[in-house]
């Protein structure tokens, strides 16, 4: 069964200051803003729609997960790939920030798993600092991440994903072999999850996929199995139809308010790899 709406009761709009930008390796670039009510209320996986630009180009606020949170503030993960996204890299210590969330559904973390592993690719990193602190927080034993990227360059910091917690496990793997174990970070996952209860992940729809037919052939199948999933977004509260994807069944949903996670069953894996690439004004 597809999931509920998500909750739209806790989305707030609010402009915060920049407090931070660093640039990480290979492009990705973390930003952290002083947004008091995002920052208290997101939970892992959820997401916030970002604008820092006045004008109507581009037209629309952009989506990105939210990354951390610490007291008052809110970091996001993200690199240029486009208008937007340039302008968001660009911002410095003192600009405003304007965020519209938390909007979505997150991660299933209740009941908290005894063990949990996390894919991540390339930039779907994103979301993880975030739930790997909430699972050890909620007791969570045994936090294993596999991280995958294409080259070295663009693996997301071991460090940032366990953000000094040194009992949380990182696995890398790289298309080229320059970090890690060489090969698809999808390899790795009949090797890691085993009698694991959850898997979270994030990245390209293509590994994504790949993860699905993983899961598949593992016996036992874990108990929960839950993907992020990004979609074109006009406005990330259900309004402009422009983000629907295909459900298992034959359904469409509405990634901002269904989703952004869903579970590895409830999606159409063929249907989503045919979709045409992302347009937002
Ligand atoms: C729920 C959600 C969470 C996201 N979280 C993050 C994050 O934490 N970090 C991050 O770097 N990116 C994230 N993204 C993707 C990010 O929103 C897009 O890269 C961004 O909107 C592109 O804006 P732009 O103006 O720079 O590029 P555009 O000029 O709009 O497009 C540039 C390229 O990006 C692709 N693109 C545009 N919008 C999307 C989209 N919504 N999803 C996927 N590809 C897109 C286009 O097809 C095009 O190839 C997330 C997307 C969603 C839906
Ligand atoms: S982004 Fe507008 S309906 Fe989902």
């Amino acid at each position: 069964m597809i999931r509920p709406l998500s909750d739209l009761g806790r989305a707030r709009d609010e402009t915060g200051e920049v407090v931070a930008v660093e640039a990480l390796e290979g492009g990705m670039v973390e930003i952290t803003a002083r947004l008091p009510r995002l920052a208290t209320t997101a939970r892992p996986g959820e997401f916030a729609q970002l604008r820092a630009w006045a004008g109507v180009d581009p037209l629309l606020r952009r989506p990105f997960s939210v990354a951390w949170t610490a007291g008052e503030l809110c970091s996001f993960v993200l690199e240029a790939v486009g208008a937007g996204t340039r302008l968001l890299v660009a911002l410095r210590p003192g600009d405003p920030l304007q965020a519209l969330g938390p909007l979505g559904n997150g991660f299933h973390l209740d009941p908290v798993p005894a063990r949990a592993v996390i894919v991540s690719g390339g930039l779907g990193c994103a979301p993880f600092p975030l739930l790997v602190r909430e699972l050890r927080q909620g007791g969570c034993a045994d936090v294993t991440v596999l991280s995958g990227a294409a080259t070295a360059s663009r693996l997301y910091p071991a460090e940032r994903f366990r953000r000094g917690d040194d009992a949380v496990r990182v696995v890398e793997a790289t298309d080229d072999g320059s970090q890690g174990r060489r090969g698809l970070v999808t390899e790795l996952v009949a090797g890691a999850c085993e009698e694991t209860a959850a898997v979270y992940a994030c990245g390209p729809n293509p590994m994504l996929a790949a993860l699905a037919e993983a899961l598949r052939h593992l016996a036992p199948p874990p108990e929960r199995a839950e993907v992020s999933l990004e979609a074109p977004m006009g406005c990330g509260f259900g309004t402009c139809l422009g983000c629907a994807l295909p459900a298992a069944g034959g359904e469409w949903f509405l990634c901002c308010r269904r989703g952004p996670v869903m579970e590895v069953s409830q999606v159409d894996w063929p249907g989503l790899l045919a979709l045409p690439p992302a347009h937002v004004a």
